[in-house]
């Protein structure tokens, strides 16, 4: 077994399937398609590809091999204070839309990890579901594994789903890194000291799952395969972490290069370099999938992820603007099989600086009045930090509540988070109640805005070319907004007339090329002129 980099590992396994007659399609994108609303993100190989099992869609062929971008987020609190936890990861599957089925999944399986890739079959051991003797036996009788390296596990650990969908029984390859991770008295005991690890999950993908437990036979047999590539890299490079792999690891020294720290001095930074190198990986990802910061949805878990990453390199001691910079690094670590990534990377870095300095403007005033809460509370000996702080610092200083409930944790606090909860809904009552009355900002607080005027020109015209001087989102000037942003956009011109004294404003459109947005005229300072 030779070290492989893991791009030169990517490569191996897609054209490996190719070999075994399968099509390798481009990763999808990160956004799940339109009509699956079961996920924000895409978290697995098989997601995209869920209208071939169910008999939805035709595929392409009935033999497919992907290298999945994926991600997940339930653990985001785990990831740098454990090396082994991490937001983006690849997915390597091969898949049946009803043809092949165990034996072939089965067979390939250890055919790659034992013949191309060279692994020994003695360090391989693999579980099966404790009702599949039929896997049991091709693993015993035709591949030749030892019975007593076939573990058999319950539904917990041997059935996969993931919400609802397809899903069904599956077989895990599992790898040993030896003695030096401790004894092998047991899988199970191996399997808690990390000494055996999972590599590769062969689902034998039978049923499709309505979301509620009811079990029904898909039309087909299928199989739905997934190895995580740079779990996958750690065993091939002789690595313990993610942190280590060779791409990942690259990534790490440009963060420790600009911020002039170097990885392995000291425990605290050593966390803080791994959330930044995480999230950075993600974030470019989703921003180079179309995803932009938000305050909603998959917007918000993009800008969770940058925030984060940007505290982070505060809590390195660094001040300015430097993730759009780590970004050209991702970018050329994965060119080869993303080649997509370089065509947008200035776009890319745009978004990404601009929130990240949005951000600075808040987050050092926010830390500071959070820590002399902190401060207080400790002097008060309370435990929760009031509904309202939580809420003044969201609200006055744009600081996140899930940054501040993070900060608090470090520190041994908690959020009082009914309270936080209350305090918004008035929030919210307030905001409906002023947009009744057509408030769209605030002046006070965007007093660039007053310096523009507007040329109302429809005596002569309903429709004219014009330009956008400021967007205009909650309340203040924005830099950039997502699909499906209520916004308000100044205007050089407009022919949009308001009516009874401002209180009616034109309806209409605003286009570029074939994009078209419905408009409403809600603020008229200029007073349109009787002629
Ligand atoms: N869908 C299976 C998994 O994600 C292969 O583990």
């Amino acid at each position: 077994m030779k070290w492989m980099g893991l791009n030169e590992l990517r490569e191996s396994y897609l054209k490996f399937f190719e070999s075994k007659g399968h099509l390798r399609m481009q990763s999808f994108p990160l956004v799940p398609p339109a009509d699956d609303n079961s996920i924000l993100l895409i978290n697995a190989g098989m997601t995209p590809l869920k209208k071939f099992f169910q008999g939805i869609e035709e595929p392409p062929r009935h033999r497919v091999t992907t290298c999945q971008k994926c991600i997940r987020t339930p653990d985001i609190e785990n990831v740098g204070h454990t090396s082994r936890h991490g937001t983006y990861f690849e997915m390597l599957g091969n898949f049946s839309f009803g043809d092949y089925f165990k034996h072939e999944a089965i067979s390939w399986a250890w055919e790659y990890l034992t013949k191309v890739l060279e692994i020994p079959e003695e360090k391989l051991w693999v579980t099966i579901y404790e009702e599949d003797d039929e896997a049991g036996d091709i693993w015993a009788n035709e591949i030749g594994v030892p019975r007593d390296r076939i573990v058999k596990l319950g539904k917990a650990d041997n059935f996969w789903e993931h919400g609802s969908g397809p899903c069904g029984p599956c077989s895990e390859i599992h790898f040993d890194r030896g003695e030096k991770y401790g004894p092998l008295n047991s899988f199970e005991e191996a399997e808690e000291n990390d000494r055996i690890i999972e590599i590769w999950n062969n689902v034998f993908t039978q049923f499709d799952n309505d979301g509620k437990g009811n079990y029904t036979q898909l039309a087909t047999k299928n199989i739905d395969t997934g190895m995580g590539l740079e779990r996958l890299a750690c065993v091939m490079q002789g690595v313990d972490n993610l942190f280590e792999v060779d791409t990942v690891k690259n990534i790490m020294g440009k963060i420790c290069s600009i911020i002039g720290v170097n990885y392995h001095d000291d425990e605290k930074k050593d966390i803080s370099i791994r959330v930044i190198t995480d999230h950075i990986r993600s974030t470019t990802f989703m921003v180079g999938d179309g995803i932009l910061p938000s305050n909603e949805g998959r917007g918000y878990v993009l800008r969770r992820l940058l925030r984060r990453a940007a505290r982070h390199g505060r809590l390195l001691g660094y001040h300015k603007a430097f993730l759009y910079e780590v970004c050209d690094t991702v970018i050329d670590e994965n060119l080869s099989a993303y080649p997509e990534l370089g065509e947008k990377r200035a776009y890319i870095k745009k978004v990404i600086q601009t929130e990240e300095e949005s951000f600075s403007k808040t987050i050092d005033k926010g830390t500071e009045i959070l820590g002399e809460m902190i401060e207080n509370l400790k002097k008060s000996g309370e435990k929760t930090l009031k509904g309202e702080d939580v809420f003044k610092l969201h609200d006055t200083y744009g600081f996140p509540v899930d940054l501040t409930k993070e900060i608090l944790h470090e520190n041994g606090f908690e959020a009082d988070e009914d309270g936080f909860a209350e305090c918004m809904k008035v929030q919210k009552q307030t905001a409906r109640e002023n947009k009744k009355l057509g408030g769209g900002w605030d002046n006070a607080k965007n007093s660039e805005l007053d310096k523009l005027t507007t040329e109302f020109v429809g005596y002569d015209t309903l429709e004219c070319a014009t330009k956008i001087l400021a967007i205009t989102k909650n309340g203040e000037i924005a830099d950039l907004c997502g699909q499906g942003d209520e916004i308000g956009v100044v205007i050089e011109k407009t022919p949009f007339y308001a009516e009874m004294g401002g209180q009616v404003g034109d309806r209409g459109s605003i286009c570029k090329g074939s994009l078209s947005v419905s408009a409403r005229l809600f603020r008229a300072d200029f007073p349109p002129a009787i002629p």
